[in-house]
């Protein structure tokens, strides 16, 4: 008898049930044994990038609140994609930064704004991405909203119609898929008739379905002027305190015939993903957002956390929650690690 820890006959018999004890650490001491019993895996394939792109030439211009990232004219975007393809991952979604905002948000269905600009020179560049682009009105609009403001409530209907013409715009210069993030009603069903009508039979919708109103966006609409300059995301972004709701709205995206469907944000709503994984059999997607990037960033800067760590668990919870693709500003250094 050596009286050592690990020499198991040494030990005293654990008061457990059953013939034989139940040691759920034999599946944990090796590294093979770990890597054979591990249930969920990251990988490449399952990331997407989010990009700013803005007007003008050689602008790569950090994002301070985002460590990391950039708002880039379409030149450099491209660059950027290259190296965003090497690395593996399969697409990116396109947010665009106008050059001037009006209160209609006209450049995001203008069919030369800022993001068919982009997406006609990723085209034209042969990029192998997928090419997402984002649909709203907010960083379009002087007020910051996602859709047109009348009498101090932004107006449902009239939005559908720009949000459909942004889509078409979008499809037209060449998007893999259009992901309205809008929140407003009977959009999906618009919208895709919208497409067919036009012949984008084959374009994919991905919808920001539960998306809630949260202050998890606080560095993007830094990154993309979008804060709302009065009042308010809450009258059309989901109650953070909702679940059951969230399945009702996902429901009828997708009876509208949206594609892939969005949870968003990811971390505070894996509960969501969760349920929505074992309710519906679309393809799921989850938005790792602004804040919790930034957070995560923050804390490392500070050397409070190890931020590659805290990264890749971060990804991994939201994987194991359910979500089949991450949308994340990690995606480049996720990808690095990985190869
Ligand atoms: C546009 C949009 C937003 C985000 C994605 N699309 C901002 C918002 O709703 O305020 C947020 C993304 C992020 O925080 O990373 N409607």
């Amino acid at each position: 008898m050596t009286g050592r820890p690990t020499d198991y006959e040494a030990l005293p018999p654990l008061p457990l049930a059953g013939e034989r004890a139940a040691r759920p650490r034999r599946l944990r001491r090796l590294i093979g044994i770990r890597d054979l019993v591990r249930e969920t895996r990251l990988c490449v394939e399952d990331l997407i990038y989010p990009v700013f792109v803005c007007p003008g030439r050689g602008i790569r211009e950090p994002i301070a609140a985002m460590p990391g990232q950039h708002r880039m004219s379409v030149d450099l975007l491209i660059e950027e994609c290259r190296v965003v393809a090497d690395l593996g991952i399969p697409g990116i979604i396109l947010f665009g930064i106008p050059s001037h905002k009006d209160s209609r948000g006209s450049g995001a269905y203008d069919p030369d704004g800022i993001v068919p600009q982009a997406l006609r020179a990723l085209r034209a560049a042969s990029s192998e991405l997928v090419l997402i682009a984002d649909v709203c009105l907010c960083e379009y609009t002087d007020h910051g909203h996602c859709g047109l403001v009348q009498n101090g409530q932004v107006a449902n209907d009239e939005t559908v119609e720009l949000l459909a013409q942004a889509a078409l715009a979008y499809a037209c210069a060449g998007a893999d898929i259009i992901a309205p993030s809008d929140m407003m009603d009977g959009r999906i069903g618009y919208i895709r008739r919208q497409l067919d009508q036009a012949g984008h039979t084959q374009v994919p919708i991905m919808s920001y379905a539960a998306k809630y109103a949260s202050a998890f966006y606080g560095p993007f609409r830094e990154a993309a002027g979008s804060a709302p300059q009065f009042g308010d995301r809450r009258g059309y972004q989901m109650d953070p305190a909702n679940a059951r709701e969230a399945m009702r709205v996902i429901e009828l995206d997708i009876r509208q015939g949206a594609d892939i469907i969005m949870v968003k944000p990811a971390m505070s709503y894996l509960d969501i993903l969760h349920q929505a994984r074992h309710r519906f059999d679309v393809p799921l997607a989850a938005y790792n957002v602004s804040g919790e990037y930034s957070m995560a960033k923050a804390a490392a800067e500070r050397g409070w956390i190890d931020g590659a760590r805290v990264r890749d668990e971060m990804l991994l919870s939201i994987k194991r929650a359910g979500a089949d693709m991450i949308l994340t500003y990690f995606a480049k250094e996720a990808a690095a690690v990985m190869a």
